[in-house]
């Protein structure tokens, strides 16, 4: 599958997913690496491994909409078919995800619906949770909202702050991004209503 991923910081989920194509787990052809800041350490590692990349300022746009829609051309000028979101931090409006509907998926570090927005990791932490964990689903207007893919849980314990269960939740994330990714690229992913069905889910 052609794929596209849009990231705004370390890009350590794209360094999995890279990973994962590299050493044949996941069927991807990773066409463009795009950031909404040329500091995102996301774009190094893209260009590491010889990846096309683009910077996209979204304060550059006097709104969203013309922002979403230079990505969109960027997106479909590298042919890209799906687009990950790996810690892409602006809010897509339609004008970005008419185009590419049920084609965009995003990770969020929390067990959706517990825990959506921002510092999801704290939250967990600020809340006392014992299950952890992080969220692979399709993208729709609301804010990580969209059918559920795959979760993952991790434990968490009473002496973890953010950064801690944060560093548990990553590694967790880090498995589970290609997996999913993986398992649409093999055509194995059906959206029913609310209900994601994947063809043998345990491979
Ligand atoms: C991850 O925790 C992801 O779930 C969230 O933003 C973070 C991005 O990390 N949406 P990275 O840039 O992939 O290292």
């Amino acid at each position: 599958i052609a794929l596209g991923v849009l990231v705004s910081g370390s890009g350590s989920n794209l360094q999995a997913i890279l990973d994962r194509v590299a050493d044949g787990g996941l069927d991807a052809d990773i066409r463009i690496v795009i950031a909404n800041k040329p500091d995102a350490q996301g774009l190094e590692r893209a260009r590491k491994a010889g990846i096309a990349t683009a910077c996209v300022r979204h304060d550059e746009f006097p709104e969203r909409a013309a922002f979403d829609g230079e990505l969109v051309r960027l997106l479909r000028e590298a042919g890209v078919e799906l687009v990950a979101l790996a810690g892409f931090m602006r809010i897509l409006t339609p004008a970005f995800l008419t185009p590419f509907a049920g084609r965009v998926v995003n990770i969020h570090p929390a067990l959706l619906p517990a825990c959506p927005g921002l510092r999801a990791q704290g939250q967990q932490a600020d809340h006392g949770v014992r299950l952890a964990g992080c969220t692979v689903h399709f993208v729709d207007e609301q804010m990580d909202h969209g059918p559920i893919i795959i979760q993952a849980a991790v434990p968490a314990y009473p002496d973890d702050d953010e950064a801690t269960l944060g560093v548990r939740i990553l590694e967790m994330e880090h498995r589970i991004y290609p997996q999913a990714l993986h398992w649409i690229a093999q055509g194995r992913v059906r959206v029913e209503g609310r209900q994601v069905v994947v063809r043998d889910a345990s491979r």
